[in-house]
């Protein structure tokens, strides 16, 4: 705190120049973090998120920490899936899983609309902390309506999602209605985080690429253009699209009104600027490398940097989240490091 505000983060999105590539870590509050873990011995998952005091000194520990030069809103992508009348739970080394999950057009009826102010108050209580609190921007996110769906009609995690891409391909009535519900709740849910003060937002589809490009753009490309396009009407913060697994589907992805692509590590940057991508970058260090020996860690950095600054609008990131078994002190090197090797002065 009263430190000088460091909008590196937002200047990149931006395309402008920046002092240094701003980097911060997708699940960059979790439990490779001592501090977390001692939290979580007190609160289960949803408690730390109802209580804005701790979620919000969450959600700063790794700015502390690591001196990422964002923050990420602590929730989870089911958060705001709660009140609507999803009954999910996070469990221990699974992840959500739902005891209602959906199967009919009566189910989907059965779901509230979001109202933020109601239904999510702590959420906006602890944004409108952590703006005091916070020197860096501040990223709200939401998941994405396909990832949101999978879980809702699995019931958990999935490997395949065969039975998600069953229900999209035979109840198209169905499909589109749980499509636009969620659509709708994205949209109210970012909105709310905006308006109470999160200066960037990311959309995380996690699970999308288990479909194929033509898939994508038939069940899924209008539903998420509609949402970038009402963020964009409404709003005026950076909005960044990410999700695993989905090189093939860059090309959709290029077309949607997102500012930002988040690019998993299975595709290196310079391919994906030779697909004719001009958007701001965000990734895509292989999360497995923090637990390569620190030299080889180093230059696989140093390589993705290298192909993201190669133009303007680069974020340092993982191609996907930190995990329990990575150390604090090895990521506390590496952002040491792209600041270092970036530095302007
Ligand atoms: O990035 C951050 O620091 C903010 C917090 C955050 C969490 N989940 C906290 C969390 C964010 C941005 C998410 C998003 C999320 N949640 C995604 C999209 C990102 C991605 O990784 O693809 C997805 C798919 C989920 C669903 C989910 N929730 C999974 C797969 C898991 C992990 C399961 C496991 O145990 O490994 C969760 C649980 C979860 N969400 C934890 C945290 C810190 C760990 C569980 C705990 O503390 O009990």
């Amino acid at each position: 705190m009263g430190k000088k505000f460091n909008d590196t983060f937002l200047k990149a999105c931006r395309k402008e120049e920046v002092p240094h590539v701003p980097v911060w870590y997708m699940r960059q509050a979790g439990r490779y973090q001592p501090e977390y873990r001692a939290i979580r011995e007190k609160y289960s998952f949803f408690e730390i998120n109802e209580n804005p005091e701790v979620c919000a000194e969450v959600t700063r520990l790794p700015v502390e920490q690591l001196g990422v030069d964002a923050a990420i809103l602590f929730a989870d992508i089911m958060t705001p899936l709660k009140p609507i009348g999803v009954h999910v739970d996070i469990v221990e080394g699974i992840g959500p899983v739902i005891d209602n999950p959906i199967s009919s057009l009566q189910d989907i009826g059965k779901l509230k609309d979001l109202k933020p102010e109601e239904d999510v108050p702590y959420i906006l209580d602890t944004i409108k902390l952590l703006r005091n609190q916070l020197d860096v921007p501040l990223i709200g996110f939401s998941g994405a309506p396909f990832t949101l769906a999978s879980y809702l009609i699995e019931g958990g995690p999935s490997k395949g999602y065969h039975k998600t891409k069953g229900f999209m391909y035979s109840k198209p009535k169905e499909w589109q209605a749980l499509m636009d519900k969620l659509a709708e709740v994205t949209v109210s849910y970012l909105q709310a985080q905006i308006h109470s003060g999160a200066q960037a937002v990311q959309v995380f589809d996690s699970w999308v690429g288990a479909l194929s490009a033509e898939d994508y753009k038939e069940y899924i490309a209008p539903t998420m253009t509609r949402i970038f396009k009402t963020l964009k009407e409404n709003t005026n913060v950076p909005s960044i699209y990410f999700g695993s697994g989905s090189s093939h589907l860059l090309e959709e992805w290029n077309k949607l009104p997102a500012d930002v692509l988040s690019i998993d590590w299975r595709i290196s940057l310079d391919k994906v600027r030779a697909l004719g991508i001009d958007k701001p970058l965000q990734g895509n260090l292989d999360p497995s490398l923090l637990l390569a020996p620190f030299e080889l860690l180093k230059e696989r950095a140093k390589k993705v940097i290298d192909q993201g600054i190669s133009r303007p609008g680069y974020i340092f990131n993982l191609g996907h989240g930190i995990f329990p078994s990575a150390s604090v002190d090895t990521l506390k090197k590496l952002t040491d490091f792209v600041h270092d090797y970036t530095s302007k002065n």
